[in-house]
């Protein structure tokens, strides 16, 4: 049954053939058979209903990371799409008391499908959408299943940003490839730690020596001498990357940036530099205005080195006009001030012998860590032996004080994912959303997340 206020979209997960490496053939798991995926579009007052079929041979689980979304839909790691019978049967995993999975034919969820229910987010910005499958979030990703989810609201309309054809999201991945340009995970095949391109220990993470955007090694970008907005967004496993664009004198021009993870901050911010953590989302505003047809700009990687240290290029194409701006005010961003009132946590993220724990443990589906109400704000600090972008589902953040100092330059706005540096402490204010059910937390490098670096909690 279709209702006016929704959009339909319709993903088929398949495996399928990529051109990625020029000549060769990278056979990948795509979202109706791309890498990225489909790009989803929610507009203001719309309820987005995603139909995924598993053509795969493994279960699947579809998150929208950052979403603010019904547990039944977030995707839950255990909350599988079956694949096809003919690939065997997969075991039932173990439920949290009193939160069901399965099937259940009027929700629109029966063995290989399942409608995801995306009502009218909070904030207009760059969502996206990943697997999620326990214990294999990393490799399944790593194969391709990613997309850009964009959330719009009128009053961003009204700014008069850069858009249509120059509000461009940009999906950064790295990955390995094999000689026959297949994709190389370390997981899929021992043999490979000893590859180069391939970091030598998968624990730490798995990186790659290509650089990709949007799906292609190092790409060129013609633009006109005009204001673009990019939406950048760090799909890569395990990688992150501190961007700084270069003019062909290797001066470097600088960003604005106008939104972070959850949508627009509240004026532009310039920013020389843009460190990004794995999942985070920097919005940012290049002016092209300042240069002439035939200028060069290269996005570069300070945290890389030979082939990582080059992320893509922009090259100036056509002189038009521009009748976008940046207006000096963005949002309105109430700043959350800690209060006696408000809960305390500590979550202990710590590297064990051959896994990752938070607070002791490793991802116990029936075990909650926390257990919140709905709609409150609550104070956790993440306390950490390693560096970890930490990711929260079904909530929004403020960074509060690192190390019980001022937050750093890179935590303007609201977040749903913050970098934790090792030996750091953070202190975060984590607003809840209304939806109630069992959610998770976790480390966003997605080893450590399949190596066990995942909490539930409850909204209550
Ligand atoms: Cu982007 Cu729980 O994940
Ligand atoms: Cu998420
Ligand atoms: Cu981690």
């Amino acid at each position: 049954r279709r209702t006016s206020d929704t959009d339909y979209y319709e993903i088929v997960q398949s495996e399928a053939m990529a051109t990625i490496i020029p000549g060769l053939r990278t056979p990948i798991w795509g979202y109706n058979g791309t890498f990225p995926g489909p790009t989803i579009v929610q507009n203001p007052g719309r309820t987005v209903v995603v139909s995924h079929r598993n053509g795969l041979p493994v279960p699947t689980v579809v998150h929208l990371h950052g979403g603010t979304t019904p547990h039944d839909s977030d995707g839950y790691p255990t909350d599988f799409i079956l694949p096809d019978a003919k690939y065997g049967t997969f075991p039932e995993m173990p439920a949290m008391a009193g939160m069901p999975t399965g099937t259940d034919p009027d929700a629109g969820i029966t063995r290989q499908t399942r409608d995801y229910i995306y009502p009218e987010q909070p904030h207009a910005g760059t969502l996206w959408y990943h697997d999620h499958r326990m214990d294999f979030t990393g490799a399944s990703v790593y194969r391709g299943l990613a997309g850009f989810h964009i959330t719009h609201d009128a009053d961003e309309r009204s700014l008069g940003l850069p858009s249509g054809a120059r509000d461009v999201p940009l999906m950064i991945a790295d990955r390995a490839f094999a000689s026959d340009g297949s994709f190389l995970y370390p997981a899929l095949d021992p043999a490979m730690h000893s590859v180069p391109g391939v970091e030598k220990s998968s624990m730490k993470g798995v990186m790659g020596d290509v650089i990709l955007v949007n799906g292609a090694p190092w790409p060129v970008m013609k633009v006109d001498t005009a204001r673009y907005r990019f939406r950048i967004l760090n799909a890569s496993n395990a990688r992150t990357y501190q961007l700084a664009l270069q003019d062909s004198s290797r001066r470097s021009v600088g960003f604005t940036q106008i939104g972070s993870d959850h949508g627009l901050l509240a004026a532009p911010l310039p920013q020389d530099t843009i460190q990004i953590a794995g999942a985070e989302r920097y919005d940012v505003v290049i002016d092209f205005n300042r240069y002439k047809v035939g200028d060069q700009i290269t996005m570069v990687n300070l945290l890389g080195s030979g082939s990582t240290a080059v992320v893509m290029r922009f090259v100036v194409a056509r002189a038009t006009s521009d009748s976008s701006r940046v207006p000096s005010k963005l949002s309105t961003i109430d700043a959350i001030s800690p209060t006696p009132a408000m809960t305390r946590r500590t979550m202990k993220f710590h590297r064990g012998a051959d896994s990752w724990t938070i607070n002791g443990r490793v991802f116990d589906p029936t075990y909650s860590e926390a257990d919140v109400p709905a709609g409150s704000t609550e104070l956790w600090t993440i306390v950490s032996d390693f560096h970890h972008p930490f990711h929260i589902h079904n909530a929004t953040m403020h960074v509060i004080s690192r190390d019980g100092r001022a937050p750093g330059p890179y935590d303007h706005g609201w977040k749903d994912t913050v970098f934790v540096s090792q030996g750091e402490r953070v202190q975060l204010a984590i607003r809840f959303s209304t939806f109630k059910g069992r959610y998770v937390f976790h480390c966003h490098n997605l080893e450590h997340e399949d190596m066990g670096m995942m909490a539930n909690f409850r909204i209550t």
